[in-house]
């Protein structure tokens, strides 16, 4: 029906006096009477159209009857407007086009929000209506900006001799890390598939057969809680190369990350991007993602306080806890009751309680600073090079209470004075993670990475004499990216000698008969010549999502789950009728 469409965000001055064929969708209208105004939008932008009815009755009269979202086919002749009707926010707002065609494709219902606003719209509303909710411009950018990342990201890794290669959906469950969604199999009664939480054992296969660089844009499972930044099924940029250290890995990373900006915000960014160790992150920030943009770090203080009178100190220290500051120079923009409330905020990260002292030039002042004797006041305005006015928080607590605690205030506080320089793109390399971390709980250890992560090599031998202890003396040949204290990727240098993949079992209480049904085919495969090997794998969505500044992970993805993981707009997930379940012998029980 179309002989030759012309986008209607692309039409240009050089077309002017050309007759063209547009498809589209009524953006805005506006009846003046005697001419009718149309904004015609498809996928690539907008368009005015011009319908004058003292030329073109016939074309006017059905341009009367048509509303916003009705899909029209229009054509008729470019041509430039006037300087005083140039509309200078439209791509195309020195030129309009005079309509001598227009036919209804077909009509629209009213739809449930205004399309053409950026203004915050129900969420749930625009799930349930997602269809319309991206044709507003802000989702039709997204949906671009992520495409256009897609193909970069195919382009630089073939161009880096990269070969994707797709991985299988249905699997073996192992359950590690996050939950498993399951599939019944309907062949084999009682038999489950699980969806990948990652191709992480096929990727490792694939090094064993040779394609010495992997990689796959691929649709990744877990059935975890939901958060701004985690949805049920995301996508990874999953990589994996052989022969390789640290370095290769991070240098590609680097310059594939270099190439996405480009891409998808036209934003050069400085290479190599800085780097921190995970011990180093802890001790400054308390958590292993931080965000670098603003400073307010955190001190350890324990050493100051090892006699200290205040029994809530030295009760954390007699206990193995830890006391840690964080000093903010507030001016005094932190009243009294922001104060408690912080207090209450951190009580979510089971603090129980938000000790802090004020200083203001020399004396110390409010809070707890009655409690603190002279030679800790100074030892503390030496340790914090305390200046002005500032105020202190203090956490005392176990070391993982302590950081998580202040990590968060610290965030909290950034944000509340405004610190965060949001024009900001900092990407950090977070390295020399611990192999392992120790549940005191479950009393066992698990896996910081995932368990196919090696060991440094000279670290190999002190799992032998592994304690809770000495935990974080075993690093990991592991490294994450992160883009604004926000975790966009993560991978390590693999294990790929059995005996050592086996002791890591061992050290995680999976007993080798376990290992075996879990497993064997990778032991067995690791056998056959494997090579040394690494890799990592991106959070794609996570990062369109940083990049292009969306509050959130639900924003950037075409069709996403809500917190509950339901899909507002088809429903899943939905009850299956009995035949169904009879089939795959599945029977569901009351609670
Ligand atoms: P990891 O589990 O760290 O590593 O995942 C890699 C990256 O995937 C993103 N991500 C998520 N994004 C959205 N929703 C989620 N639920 C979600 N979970 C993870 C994060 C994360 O950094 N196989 C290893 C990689 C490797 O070792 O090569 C893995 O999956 O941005």
């Amino acid at each position: 029906m179309f002989t030759q469409r012309t986008y209607c965000g692309e039409v240009s001055d050089s077309q002017s006096g050309e007759r063209i064929q547009l498809g589209g969708w009524v953006d805005k209208k506006r009846d003046l009477g005697g001419i009718i105004f149309l904004e015609l939008r498809d996928v690539s932008g907008i368009v005015q159209i011009v319908i004058d009815s003292s030329r073109s009755p016939d074309i006017a009269a059905i341009a009367e009857t048509v509303r916003n979202e009705f899909c029209l086919r229009v054509e008729g002749t470019v041509r430039r407007r006037s300087a005083e009707t140039v509309n200078p926010s439209l791509a195309t707002g020195a030129l309009e086009v005079e309509a001598d065609y227009i036919e209804v494709l077909n009509s629209s219902l009213t739809p449930p929000f205004p399309l053409d606003t950026r203004n915050s719209i129900n969420e749930e509303l625009r799930l349930q209506y997602r269809y319309l909710d991206l044709r507003r411009e802000e989702m039709r950018e997204t949906i671009l900006a992520r495409h256009r990342a897609t193909q970069v990201i195919r382009r630089y890794l073939s161009a880096n001799r990269f070969i994707e290669i797709e991985t299988p959906i249905l699997n073996k469950s192992t359950p590690e890390g996050a939950r498993d969604f399951l599939v019944p199999s309907r062949i084999s009664r009682g038999m489950f598939y699980a969806l990948p939480q990652s191709p992480q054992l096929f990727k490792q296969i694939l090094m064993v057969s040779g394609f010495d660089r992997y990689f796959q844009v691929v649709k990744c499972f877990r059935d975890e809680d939901l958060r701004n930044d985690r949805q049920p099924e995301f996508t990874q940029v999953d990589l994996e190369l052989s022969f390789v250290t640290r370095e290769t890995v991070i240098g590609v990373i680097e310059g594939l990350i270099a190439e996405m900006l480009r891409a998808t915000i036209g934003l050069e960014v400085e290479l190599p991007f800085p780097r921190i160790s995970y011990d180093e992150a802890m001790t400054r920030y308390g958590k292993d993602a931080p965000d670098t943009r603003f400073g307010l770090e955190l001190v350890d203080c324990g050493d100051i306080f090892k006699g200290a009178s205040f029994n809530v100190f030295s009760a954390a220290l007699a206990s193995g806890g830890i006391i840690k500051c964080l000093p903010v120079p507030d001016d005094g923009a932190i009243s009294r009751k922001m104060a408690d409330d912080y207090t209450e905020y951190v009580k979510t990260f089971r603090a129980k309680g938000l000790p802090y002292v004020r200083y203001r030039e020399g004396d110390f002042e409010g809070g707890i600073s009655k409690f603190l004797s002279e030679s800790e006041r100074m030892a503390l305005s030496k340790k914090l090079d305390l200046k002005g006015v500032m105020i202190v928080f203090f956490g005392s607590d176990r070391e993982g209470i302590v950081n998580d605690t202040l990590a968060n205030l610290r965030l909290k506080i950034g944000r509340d004075l405004n610190l965060i320089d949001e024009s900001r793109f900092n990407f950090l390399w977070v390295l020399d993670f611990p192999l392992l971390e120790y549940d005191e709980e479950e009393r066992r250890y698990y896996a910081k990475h995932h368990m196919f992560t090696a060991p440094r090599e000279e670290h190999v031998a002190l799992l032998d004499t592994l304690t809770p202890e000495n935990i974080n003396t075993i690093k990991a040949q592991a490294y994450d990216i992160v883009l604004n204290g926000v975790e966009i990727g993560g991978g390590s240098i693999r294990i790929h000698n059995t005996d050592v993949q086996k002791k890591m079992f061992e050290v995680l209480g999976i007993s080798e008969e376990d290992a075996k049904i879990k497993f064997s085919f990778l032991l067995e495969a690791l056998k056959y010549g494997a090579p040394p090997h690494g890799g990592i794998a991106l959070g794609l969505d996570r990062i369109i999502m940083l990049l292009l500044r969306r509050n959130s992970i639900r924003d950037v993805i075409p069709f996403p789950k809500t917190q509950k993981g339901q899909c507002m707009m088809s429903d899943a997930p939905s009850p299956v009728s009995p035949a169904q379940l009879r089939e795959l012998y599945i029977k569901v029980v009351d609670k």
